[in-house]
């Protein structure tokens, strides 16, 4: 197999655990929608929507939504849920580097931590100008490096067996100077603004664990280390412990995200 469908598949299979992490970023696409200005009647397409909480936000709006992710046990949750919100969503099971809708499709594109994900940034970027409008908006949240979930992901990264040549690291897309390097002169009026998200945990113990058993490249690296290397596994946790006790009061662990928005040139 190729090694990109072989990481894309791994990818796939550990987000398949990721549907009661959905209570905490329910919050966040709300703030997403609103900052992407989404409007009654737009053509709205919901990018690595896992559970499908954008689209359903933007289609409670009033929006015509279309919600897409790479792993099928989400996109089954996500169908649950526009059922349960009376909502009529298109939902499709597909790869961001790959997407299976015409030039210009959509008034908005939106990803809420998800097409940073995707190993290659250009290819990502390419696909989701390539069926956004003209005019239209491109707007996703995605979580920078200095802050906790990058410093998460950045700890991940350091434990794991490096990925395929190729592959960037999700959070250089939580930086801003990154953005707008990689959106090019294809948008204007990249605009920024930051939010949170406010994880309830009872201890740092019960957060790790949580993040063990919903985080996709987490539950890999768990389950690799406890595999092979149990020694190595013990100080992961202690480490991803100590870089969430800078985050942790009132039982809660606070993540903050960048959001971007831009204009297709
Ligand atoms: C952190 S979750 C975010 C899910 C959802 N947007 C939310 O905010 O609740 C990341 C999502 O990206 C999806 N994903 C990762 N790589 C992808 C790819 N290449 N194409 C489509 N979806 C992808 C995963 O399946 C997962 O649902």
């Amino acid at each position: 197999m190729d090694p990109l469908d072989n990481f894309k598949a791994a990818q796939r299979a550990g987000w398949a655990y990721f549907a009661p992490l959905q209570a905490i970023t329910t919050t966040a696409a709300a703030r997403l929608v609103k900052f992407a200005h989404v409007k009654p009647g737009m053509r709205v397409l919901d990018v690595a929507c896992g559970t499908g909480v954008v689209a359903v936000t933007a289609a409670r709006m009033g929006a015509r939504a279309t919600g897409l992710d790479l792993t099928p046990e989400l996109i089954q949750v996500a169908r649950e849920n526009s059922r349960i919100a009376g909502v009529e969503i298109d939902w499709h099971e597909g790869d961001v580097e790959k997407l299976p809708f015409e030039a210009g499709a959509f008034d908005a594109v939106l990803s809420q931590f998800g097409h940073m994900f995707a190993p290659r940034p250009d290819v990502a970027v390419a696909e989701l100008l390539r069926v956004l409008k003209p005019g239209g908006t491109i707007a996703f949240s995605t979580w920078p490096p200095e802050l906790f979930i990058g410093k998460m992901f950045g700890l991940v990264g350091r434990y794991a067996p490096p990925p395929p040549p190729g592959v960037s690291p999700p959070p250089l897309w939580g930086d801003p100077n990154v953005i707008r390097e990689r959106l090019g002169s294809a948008v204007k009026d990249i605009t920024f603004d930051r939010a949170h998200m406010l994880t309830p945990a009872l201890s740092l113990p019960h957060f790790r664990e949580f993040m063990e058993r919903t985080a996709g490249p987490v539950i890999k690296l768990t389950e690799t280390l406890s595999a092979s290397d149990p020694a190595k596994l013990a100080t992961f946790r202690k480490e991803l412990e100590a870089a969430a006790a800078d985050y942790f009061d009132d039982n809660v662990v606070r993540q903050d995200f960048l959001m971007t928005r831009a204009v297709k040139a």
